[in-house]
């Protein structure tokens, strides 16, 4: 299929997605705020794991005014596990602009809602159309997927311009009603039956005779993706330090890789024991015990856009009679950390996998 006869596939499937579209939670109205919410958080988890957050979130956080005055630590600890928490910092920040530009009222035009903190174009797109009805795309990955595979298109879908290219070409082809219906049919498509990896269910695709990559049997050779520089591998000493029973946890720098989180303490590279107790030393700390924490002779993984950490992960006991406690740190209780601290699941994974 040719890009300009792309108006050819509004009618299958919208009326494929009629029939077979998921009953999903933030489908159950057009609200703005629920439209929003969802669809940060679908940019970075699939859609089963982000139900029961979202419906977490909705019943704590029920309206842009709440969100907007919401703590920082409540709103990390319901984010906890979705990653990337500056997605949910911006939510907070444009809720509160919202709050004073337009009253608490989500804004309508698509130039107002593109200017709010951490939404960009596709989340622009998502909103303008299921909430608002407007002939605006989202192009996310699913969407390109299908798209490219349709055309046989070629270009490398990382390429923004391509992305603004496509976004246009949807655009001139919305109908005049069921533009909502339009935008997530295509995500939807792409989400259970134009499905990555070669793999597409075609036999059960509403746009089976219109595609050109199931005529030429090329369905594997779209989307075209540059290859991404390989991500930085960064050595990490972390530390799980337990005094009078309490664990000590510290605030991350204000800039970098999870900024303002906290964290286990940690060090730069892959120290040994007599490095590790020589800092614990410097930071007097009155050590009874150290112990390495095995993870079947591997560091633990944890893997971010653009670095992974490999984790070795040391146990301290501190002797409780004395008064080593470092005020640098914050000391919480086991039960603390489980359940009030909002702790990044690269730290999380270590915590979890190790043995106290
Ligand atoms: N992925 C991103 N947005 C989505 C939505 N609204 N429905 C289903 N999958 C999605
Ligand atoms: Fe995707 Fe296959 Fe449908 Fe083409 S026919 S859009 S490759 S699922």
């Amino acid at each position: 299929m040719e890009q300009g006869q792309l108006g050819k596939i509004v009618v299958p499937l919208l009326e494929w997605y009629d029939k077979n579209k998921r009953c999903l939670p933030w489908r159950e109205d057009r609200e703005p705020y629920h439209i929003w919410v969802s669809e940060i958080m679908l940019q970075q988890t699939r859609v089963e794991a982000v139900i029961p957050y979202y419906e977490r979130f909705m019943k704590r956080i029920p309206a842009i005014s709440s969100l907007a005055d919401c703590e920082d630590e409540e709103l990390f600890k319901l984010w906890e596990g979705l990653g990337y928490y500056s997605r949910v910092r911006n939510l907070k920040k444009a809720a509160q602009a919202i709050c004073v530009q337009y009253q608490g009222v989500f804004p309508r035009k698509y130039d107002e809602i593109l200017n709010l903190p951490g939404i960009g174009a596709y989340t622009a797109g998502a909103i303008s159309s299921i909430a608002f009805e407007e002939a605006r795309a989202a192009v996310d990955g699913n969407v390109l997927r299908v798209i490219t595979r349709l055309t046989q298109d070629s270009h490398d879908i990382t390429d923004t311009k391509f992305r603004a290219k496509m976004t246009h070409a949807l655009e001139r082809v919305y109908p005049q009603t069921g533009r909502g219906d339009f935008t997530q049919s295509l995500m939807e498509l792409g989400a259970v039956v134009c499905v990555p990896n070669g793999n597409p269910k075609c036999g059960e695709c509403p746009l089976a005779a219109l595609c050109g990559a199931n005529q030429s049997h090329t369905q594997s050779q779209y989307p075209v993706k540059k290859r991404k520089a390989a991500r930085k591998i960064e050595q990490k000493t972390v530390l799980l330090i337990k005094c009078k029973n309490q664990i000590a946890i510290n605030k991350r720098e204000s800039k970098g890789v999870l900024s303002g989180m906290w964290e286990l303490p940690n060090l730069d590279g892959e120290l040994t024991k007599a490095q590790v107790l020589q800092w614990l030393s410097e930071q007097q700390f009155a050590v009874t015990g150290i112990q390495k924490s095995e993870n079947a002779g591997k560091p633990f993984k944890h893997i971010f856009t653009h670095i992974e950490w490999h984790m070795t992960c040391w146990i301290v006991e501190c002797d409780s009679t004395e008064n080593c406690c470092n005020s640098d740190f914050t000391w919480v209780t086991v039960e603390e950390l489980e359940h009030d601290i909002a702790l990044p699941t690269a730290f999380k994974k270590v915590y979890e996998k190790t043995n106290l």
